[in-house]
């Protein structure tokens, strides 16, 4: 590949803890009893059934945390080491990127193993596996809620704005294991696209973002990401 890349973007989806065993949202792996995250992860189902949503996420803290970062994670490192002006924006609430060793990160949804105090905002990190007590309780007196973007819900402008700046900026961008319909995530791409950036998606299978990337790479994350890294070392910053 003839181009060098200083200024790097990648937006990353649940595809890329798929292979850690992470089930996806919209995959067939995706449904938890007979809900859809849709139907769990909105502000209005916590307030009418919080024990409900507290189940669906200890369940699902408690898989991730048997999970471990993969080979895409791992390459996502070496990626920021090597380059400078590198930005990870993931839709992931994982936490298998920091895991993994990555820094420069924005968590666009949040973090599952961090919560807010539904009185005081006031955020922590709790990694309790499982839950003594559900739903957990902020001293305070208030039910915590995740520290988790929900449908309906507004992003942390700082971190929608990094995502910006990020991808507008960027030369090279990579979306990976995203199915590209959540939005503002979604958008995110096509922004590096008309700022100029060369974009490359990887994905099992098209997405509706397909059409705009100048690659797309179909096959597993774990396998296709370091291949790719493998081609474009080169070409980094
Ligand atoms: P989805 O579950 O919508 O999409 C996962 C994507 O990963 C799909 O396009 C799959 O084809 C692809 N995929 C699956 N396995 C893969 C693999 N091994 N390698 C590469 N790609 C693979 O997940 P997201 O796009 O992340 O939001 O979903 C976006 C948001 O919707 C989530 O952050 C969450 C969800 O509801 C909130 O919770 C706010």
């Amino acid at each position: 590949m003839a181009r060098r890349f200083d200024s790097v973007a990648v937006l990353t989806g649940a595809g890329i803890s798929a292979e850690s065993n992470v089930p996806t949202f919209r995959g067939k792996d995706g449904l938890w009893r007979q809900y859809r995250a849709e139907e769990l992860a909105t502000p209005g189902a916590f307030q009418r059934d919080p024990i409900l949503v507290w189940e669906w996420y200890d369940w699902r803290r408690g898989l991730i945390a048997s999970c471990e970062p993969n080979a895409a994670h791992r390459t996502l490192v070496d990626m920021e080491t090597r380059c400078e002006d590198f930005v990870l924006i993931t839709q992931n609430v994982d936490g298998l990127h920091q895991r993994a060793g990555s820094s420069r990160i924005v968590e666009l949804h949040g973090n599952i193993w961090e919560m807010r105090c539904t009185a005081e905002n006031a955020t922590s990190e709790n990694h309790d596996v499982p839950l003594p007590q559900i739903p957990p309780m902020c001293s305070c007196g208030a039910p915590l809620r995740p520290h988790v973007v929900w449908f309906g819900e507004s992003l942390d402008p700082d971190r929608i704005s990094a995502a910006y700046r990020a991808v507008e900026r960027c030369q090279l961008m990579l979306v990976v294991g995203t199915s590209a319909v959540v939005q503002p995530a979604a958008s995110l791409p096509a922004i590096a696209k008309d700022s100029g950036a060369y974009l490359i998606e990887v994905n099992l299978e098209k997405t509706p973002l397909s059409p705009w990337a100048d690659e797309v790479i179909l096959g597993p994350a774990a396998e296709e990401l370091p291949r790719l890294w493998g081609r474009l070392k080169e070409s980094f910053c």
